[in-house]
């Protein structure tokens, strides 16, 4: 497709930081964080997976597909970065409707990159996934693993990579793709937090058991190649995913061109020990069940490497697994049916 704008020239504008996807969970986290620091950010988002109750910027409600309305956001707001969150995030979707993944994450990605492009905006943070490396033959998992992810999602994050590899090169843009482990957590204020529907993430199923709105977990598989069985994950902080964020557009403004960076804790917990962590943090009882393996499940992710913080600066600092469900705990309780629409 020939692109209908010219490379990016002259002076960078100075607007407001735009985020796309900054209604969703680790959106709305990130644009809090930005507020406190003062840095002026403008929200964009579909509401389709977003919570307006979780934006406390300015937003412009608005389809990444939609390229004039796109072209409209940037001429009104001359953003001087981009914060890309905006994307569908479901492995199993991914597998049976890839159509839709490619659009709104390829395509729309694409949409955005010419919007910036058009209007001499330089610099992007993308949410990118450990996901990217699919099935690892080397665990912990650095950035220089080899990338040969098992699902569209995975595939749709790496062209993402290598699309913004490509106009960086070319078009003098710059980037830095962060490659999240698995995101947990709430705002330690209690006002921000995880709400999917449907929910599929492990930490928040648990809790709606303990809450007593689920009767049970199941857990999905027993019989994999850990100490108790059960697939091991590195879960990570969303206020300290929202801390890598900022960092990063730090060291974009300060030259860097391009970077790709983990963000982990570097320690796995089992679905039993988190099903466990709950029980201690919640004081209740969490019935479980064995049941079949998920599809595509690996049986252990853990960042691995010092990257983040050799580039970034950045480490976790709220890393312990108890102290992540505590705090997604004490948003649950507080939201038991979530952001009211
Ligand atoms: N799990 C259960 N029972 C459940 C839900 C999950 O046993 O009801 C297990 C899963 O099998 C997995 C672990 O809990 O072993 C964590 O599962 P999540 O669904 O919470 O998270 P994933 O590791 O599957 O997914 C995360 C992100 C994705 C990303 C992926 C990369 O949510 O966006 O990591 O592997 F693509």
């Amino acid at each position: 497709m020939v692109s209908p704008h010219p490379p990016a020239e002259g002076p960078a504008p100075a607007g407001p930081v735009l985020v796309p996807g900054g209604a969703g969970y680790i959106g709305s986290h990130t644009v809090r964080l930005f507020q406190r620091r003062g840095v002026p950010v403008v929200v964009l988002d579909n509401l389709s997976t977003g919570h307006a109750a979780s934006v406390s910027a300015p937003l412009e409600r608005i389809d990444l597909g939609d390229r004039s309305a796109l072209g409209q956001v940037f001429e009104r707001h001359a953003p001087r970065a981009v914060v890309h969150f905006a994307a569908k995030t479901y492995v199993g979707e991914s597998v049976s409707d890839p159509a839709r993944y490619y659009l709104e994450n390829v395509g729309h990605t694409w949409n955005l990159l010419e919007a910036m492009r058009a209007s001499g905006c330089r610099d992007i943070v993308l949410s990118s996934s450990c996901a990217t490396y699919g099935n690892p033959i080397e665990v912990p998992i650095t950035e220089a693993h080899p990338q040969q992810p098992v699902s569209p999602y995975g595939r749709t994050k790496l062209h993402m990579e290598h699309m913004m590899e490509d106009y960086s090169r070319a078009y003098g843009m710059r980037f830095a793709a962060l490659r999240y482990f698995n995101a947990a957590g709430a705002s330690q204020g209690g006002d921000l937090g995880e709400w999917h529907d449907p929910e599929t993430h492990l930490i928040p199923l648990v809790l709606q058991v303990a809450l007593g709105r689920r009767s049970e977990v199941q857990i999905f598989g027993d019989d994999y190649p850990t100490p108790d069985g059960t697939c091991i994950r590195d879960y990570i902080h969303v206020e300290d995913l929202a801390e890598a964020h900022l960092s990063a557009l730090a060291r974009l403004q300060a030259g860097r061109e391009r970077l790709f960076v983990n963000l982990g804790t570097g320690t796995g917990y089992s679905v039993r020990e988190v099903i466990a962590a709950v029980e201690r943090v919640t004081g209740c009882k969490v019935p479980s069940r064995t049941v079949a393996r998920r599809p595509g499940d690996p049986p252990r992710l853990v960042s691995g490497g010092m990257r983040a913080l050799e580039e970034l600066g950045w480490r976790a600092r709220r890393p312990a697994l108890e102290d992540i469900v505590a705090d997604a705990w004490r948003f649950l309780s507080a939201h038991p049916d979530g952001f009211a629409r």
